[in-house]
């Protein structure tokens, strides 16, 4: 599958660790997140990879301190549906009730190791198309 994955400063390393996650996995990743640590602004990054997302029906990880602000950015592209997740079960729910199609993660809040286990749920987990109608009035919003 192709993911997009995007990130300021604050979500280098942990963006490093789920691209080789990734592609462990076989997944082709497009990273067009910042590579090093001098301080960048956010909403271009999220912004960027919804766009993508949207435009080819893929996933796509998105990173900053908090995952707040990158979330917010990403979930102003018409189609975007970007959840910021810090634990399993609401990484599962995002899938299944919400189809998310964005993965929004804070790398100074959690620890890589699990964001690389979120990321594993996000990827894993299929939307419940009992849930259709609902999701289909977010892109009427
Ligand atoms: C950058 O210092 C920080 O504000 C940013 O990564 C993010 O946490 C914003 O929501």
């Amino acid at each position: 599958m192709k993911i997009y994955i995007g990130n300021d400063h604050a979500g280098v390393e942990m963006k490093n660790q789920i691209v080789e996650f990734l592609k462990t996995k076989g997944h082709e990743v497009i990273n067009i997140g910042t590579d090093d640590s001098h301080s960048v602004d956010y909403p271009a990054f999220g912004k960027e990879v919804a766009k993508k997302v949207v435009e080819n029906s893929t996933y796509g990880i998105i990173i900053c301190g908090t995952g707040i602000g990158i979330s917010i950015a990403a979930n102003k592209v018409k189609g975007a549906r970007a959840a910021l997740c810090y634990e399993d079960q609401t990484t599962i729910l995002a899938r299944q009730h919400n189809n998310a199609n964005i993965l929004a993660l804070g790398a100074r809040i959690i620890a890589n190791e699990k964001a690389v286990r979120l990321v594993d749920f996000f990827l894993n987990t299929e939307f419940e198309e009992r849930h259709k109608n609902r999701v289909e009035k977010l892109n009427n919003q």
